[in-house]
């Protein structure tokens, strides 16, 4: 088989590269390793910035986007026993939308298959080769039968797992690390949320975040160990933790009940230098990772496809390569800000010491500072609310 894209992984990034590419004639095939139902349900973050909003708006995916998301003007930081407002619009003119991944992923599925767009699912042991040539292979079995696909570029849309990141020699490749000494235990659950806008608490006990779906699908999460067993927190042991690190008056109207789904996932930056070697371009997870703070991984994850695509227009259509040559640093440049505000959130709002010691009071002076001062409270709400493109 040939295309002139092969794109392995099909979470949001790949179909949506898939997509913009068959907006501008440029063929794709989407090789995923997972069946198309395990895809779609899996629960991931849920904030878009205006500028993703923006763009999956242009590109025909805003119907349903606009009818059931959420648009936030703001949020809340609960510290030292109050709340207290980031007017995001007031500061920035710019608002966030509150939508699921899930349902991204679903748009997207449901656009490939109205375009006839080739998805491969359940796509085993991908291999990438010649990615130094002009001619690069991409070889997998389906079916238990050995197939490959011959294109002119690989787009790396395989996440932090996924096999093309490790087809760049290791001597090329440069890897920017950092775990951190705490993870978020989530719970999912059909209870209205707590308040009309997100709540970030950086509680002496530590982070908590509430968070929200709909209307009626809540999203929580607070700061747990890293060995944190999930069998060891029943639904009621959560809600009551939970209660307390938003205080009281947040407490007074939480709706509680039974979980839909709950979790506990580790926190991580990772950035992989260059984002392009010959041929293989990576994008979205499989080139970096941010902690959740912030909720920046899909807008990233979008931010690259948008440069990727337009790179390759422009080398199919116009027969330039300097939007391919710029790639990697284009993306690098908007990444690592992104990766500076997810640590800087991170850092921000979790206990990462005792209550009584010096850097926790040195956090909450931060907080008061960023609370009450116009100049500290735009810089958190233009980096949530999006860096340009
Ligand atoms: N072969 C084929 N597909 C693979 C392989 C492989 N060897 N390894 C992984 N995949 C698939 C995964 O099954 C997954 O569907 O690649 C896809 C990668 O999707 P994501 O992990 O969602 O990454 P990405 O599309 O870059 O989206 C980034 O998703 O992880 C969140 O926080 C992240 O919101 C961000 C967004
Ligand atoms: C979520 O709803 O899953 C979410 C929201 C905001 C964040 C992180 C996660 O900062």
């Amino acid at each position: 088989m040939r295309t002139q894209v092969a794109i392995v992984g099909g979470g949001p990034s790949g179909l949506l590269l898939s997509h913009l590419l068959h907006l501008q004639g440029i063929d794709s095939v989407v090789l995923e390793q997972r069946s198309r139902n395990y895809v779609e349900a899996r629960i991931r973050a849920g904030v878009l910035e205006q500028g993703t909003v923006e763009l999956l708006t242009e590109v025909g995916l805003g119907d349903r986007l606009r009818r059931e998301g959420l648009v936030h003007d703001g949020t809340q930081l609960y510290f030292g026993g109050a709340l207290h407002r980031i007017d995001f619009h007031a500061l920035t003119g710019k608002r966030v939308t509150v939508y699921g991944q899930t349902e991204i992923q679903k748009d997207l599925g449901d656009a490939r298959d109205r375009a006839g767009g080739a998805v491969i699912h359940e796509a085993e042991d991908i291999a990438i080769e010649g990615i130094e040539g002009d001619a690069p292979l991409v070889r997998y079995r389906k079916d238990g039968v050995d197939d490959a696909l011959r294109c002119d570029f690989v787009a790396g849309c395989d996440g932090f797992h996924g096999v093309s990141r490790a087809t760049i020699p290791a001597a090329v490749l440069k890897t920017y690390e950092r775990a951190y000494p705490f993870a978020w235990l989530g719970i999912l659950a059909d209870v209205p949320p707590a308040r009309d806008e997100l709540i970030y608490s950086a509680h002496d006990r530590g982070f908590a975040l509430a968070s929200m779906r709909s209307a009626t699908r809540s999203r929580y999460y607070f700061q747990s160990s890293v060995g944190e067993n999930i069998e060891d927190w029943s639904d009621d042991r959560i809600w009551e933790e939970l209660k307390i690190r938003f205080g009281p008056e947040v407490a007074a109207t939480m709706q509680t009940g039974p979980s839909i789904e709950k979790s506990v996932a580790p926190l991580r930056s990772f950035v992989a230098e260059p984002m392009r070697f010959g041929r293989l371009m990576l994008a979205g997870d499989a080139a970096h990772i941010v902690p959740p703070t912030g909720a920046k991984g899909l807008n990233l994850a979008v931010a690259d496809v948008r440069v990727l695509s337009r790179a390759l227009v422009a080398w199919f259509k116009q027969g330039r390569g300097d939007l391919v040559e710029s790639y990697s640093a284009t993306c690098l440049s908007r990444v690592w800000k992104a990766e500076r505000f997810s640590w800087w959130l991170t850092t921000l709002m979790h206990r990462l010491h005792d209550p009584a010691s010096f850097e926790r009071r040195i956090q909450l002076a931060e907080l008061e500072y960023i609370v009450g001062s116009k100049a500290a409270s735009t810089a958190l709400a233009e980096n949530y609310v999006g860096l340009p493109f």
